[in-house]
């Protein structure tokens, strides 16, 4: 099976290199997601929503192991290796990637956001809205219940 994908637009951040970004608290970014004029139809209505998820490429990915140890067990004595399907690293089998956004305010095929983690050029691939069955009561966190993400 083939299966295109095309970039539909791209991100706008603060932040030039992965390893500038990885420190930071990433909700509080702000930051654009530029889409390409012909896309732009699809952004009618778009002002309604809160939120929006954000599908994006890590274009700058590195390899695509199976099993990794995520970046906020590094510090960790007992270090511990996830299956990537389990963690939100970079590098997997398809660098898919998806962060969800406040949206702040749209300027025409620009949205301006808060909470980009994605660096400046990163190819953006979709947007959908943040709706009301997207929200779980019950969501049990795995491994991330262990980690103090402050
Ligand atoms: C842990 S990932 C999470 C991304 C997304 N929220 C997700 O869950 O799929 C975020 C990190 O990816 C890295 N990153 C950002 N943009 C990238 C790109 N275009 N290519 C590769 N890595 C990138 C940065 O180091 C950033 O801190």
């Amino acid at each position: 099976m083939e299966v295109n994908i095309r970039p539909i637009g791209r991100v706008h951040s603060p932040y030039k290199s992965r390893e500038e970004i990885k420190e930071i608290a990433k909700e509080n970014i702000i930051g654009e997601i530029e889409i390409f004029s012909e896309f732009g139809k699809g952004l009618k209505d778009i002002e309604g929503f809160s939120h929006l998820w954000i599908l994006w490429i890590f274009h700058l990915s590195k390899g695509s192991p199976l099993q990794v140890t995520p970046r906020t067990e590094k510090n960790l004595k007992k270090k511990k290796l996830r299956g990537v399907f389990a963690t939100r690293s970079p590098n997997r089998p398809n660098p898919m990637a998806l962060t969800l956004v406040e949206l702040l305010e749209k300027k025409g095929n620009v949205l301006k956001v808060r909470g980009i983690d994605a660096i400046e050029g990163t190819p953006v691939v979709d947007i959908k809205p943040y709706v009301q069955s997207d929200k779980k009561d019950k969501a049990r966190y795995g491994w991330c219940e262990e980690i103090d993400f402050k």
